[in-house]
């Protein structure tokens, strides 16, 4: 049994049954002021005020106290959109963005996707294994408790199931949440370009099911836009996907209004991904189902896109989880105090609305919100205390500066 105790903001109080916050509620944040926090065995027991624990220190005898004075305690976040596990990095494209060369040119000198699918095929399931691990690390340390991260940088059965053998032995290490997505189709390989259906078709009959048996993906995930792969594509995979009890996550709405996010609510995707072109059709289409809107504000912050139509959607009673989106190409940070910051300062979201996109409603859209997500009895243990700071505002007002200074998870100091 531990307690923190003499916390000056206990932050995403929840009832435990509460498993994402829509619309207008995602304004309302409950911060307990004054407060403690007590678990024992990697869970919440009990939270409430120092008066409440005053009177029930007595009953627990000495027990570890942490004196969490002037310091906040927010639930980890959870980042449900991540692909870190890649080879080396792509800051030659990024320079060549800025002189402003076109994508087409981009690809053409070797970047793109594809750039990251070569230095995959050559890396050791070893030197991956490291380097994700180290970004890992990274995200743990500005308060990250959980991650989805993707496969869709091997696109072929060896590499894919590489990726995702890494995968699983970061689930395995990490004292992280982890799960693993197969992303077979983030892009068509250069040995099948221009034979896109036969590149489905390897998808579906052959690396589904080697990966479906091994158990190695919790989602199966498709770059359903326009330019990528299209519905009727995105359609077979998912039912292949679900043949193994993989549910659908997706990249949908980047690009162009692609239909995506309608695929992704037919077939009960956990959640749609990216989201910067959504209308009237696709709000009444999200409003129909129960898959939550995720927007990556990291990629459209580095690639300088269209902002996703966030207050409209929350005004129409959707929720929105934000995630990192992490990844060699379009976005190279994982740090989620950042993305608060893009989604006050670029979005014009509250810090309240903020907090909600990056803990409970993450947690929803990587399927784990009955257990994570919020300070709720009976949730992991997973929380943070920042550094001393004045209110929890603070949090996405200082951008790009770490506010973390101690980070427990299953109930234990990891930093
Ligand atoms: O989520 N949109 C597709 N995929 C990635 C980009 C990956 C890359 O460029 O390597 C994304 O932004
Ligand atoms: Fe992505």
């Amino acid at each position: 049994m531990q307690v923190v105790t003499n916390i000056k903001g206990l932050v995403q109080v929840l009832p435990a049954s509460v498993r994402k916050v829509c619309g207008k509620d995602m304004q309302d944040l409950k911060v307990l002021k004054n407060a403690f926090l007590l678990f024992d065995k990697g869970r919440i027991v009990d939270y409430g005020s120092m008066k409440k624990w005053a009177e029930m220190a007595a009953d627990y005898g000495r027990i570890k106290e942490i004196d969490a004075t002037g310091r906040f305690v927010f639930p980890s976040f959870c980042d449900s959109h991540t692909h870190i596990v890649y080879a080396g990095s792509r800051e030659i494209e990024y320079n060549d963005k800025i002189r402003g060369l076109s994508y087409e040119e981009i690809a053409k000198r070797g970047g793109g996707i594809l750039n990251s699918v070569d230095r995959l095929r050559q890396a050791s399931e070893n030197e991956l294994f490291d380097s994700a691990w180290e970004r890992l690390q990274e995200m743990c340390a500005y308060g990250t408790g959980a991650a989805e991260i993707k496969s869709g940088y091997g696109l072929d059965l060896k590499s894919e199931m590489k990726m995702l053998r890494v995968i699983a032995r970061l689930k395995e290490k990490s004292p992280l949440t982890i799960k693993a997505n197969f992303l077979g189709a983030h892009a068509v390989p250069r040995e099948y370009i221009g034979r896109q259906t036969q590149y489905v078709d390897l998808i579906v009959k052959e690396m589904i099911p080697a990966i479906g048996k091994e158990k190695l993906a919790d989602f199966v995930d498709v770059f359903c836009d326009k330019g990528f792969f299209t519905i009727k594509d995105t359609e077979r995979i998912l039912e292949a996907g679900a043949r193994y009890g993989m549910r659908p996550k997706i990249h949908a709405n980047e690009l162009a209004l692609s239909g995506g996010i309608q695929v992704g609510v037919k077939y009960k995707a956990l959640s749609v991904d990216h989201l910067e072109y959504v209308g009237k059709k696709e709000i009444e289409a999200l409003l129909g189902g129960d898959t939550m809107p995720t927007v990556l504000p990291g990629a459209a912050f580095f690639l300088g896109m269209s902002l996703s139509p966030v207050r409209e959607m929350m005004a129409a009673g959707l929720p929105v989880a934000m995630a990192s989106d992490f990844n060699p190409g379009s976005s190279p940070s994982g740090n989620m105090q950042f993305v608060m910051s893009l989604a006050c300062v670029r979005y014009r979201m509250y810090p309240e609305e903020a907090v909600h996109a990056t803990t409970i409603n993450t947690a929803c859209a990587m399927g784990v919100s009955d257990v994570l997500g919020s300070i709720s009895k009976g949730k992991k243990a997973n929380f943070f205390i920042t550094k001393e700071i004045p209110t929890y505002e603070y949090m996405p007002y200082s951008f790009g500066n770490n506010k973390v200074e101690k980070v427990f998870l299953n109930g234990k100091q990891v930093r």
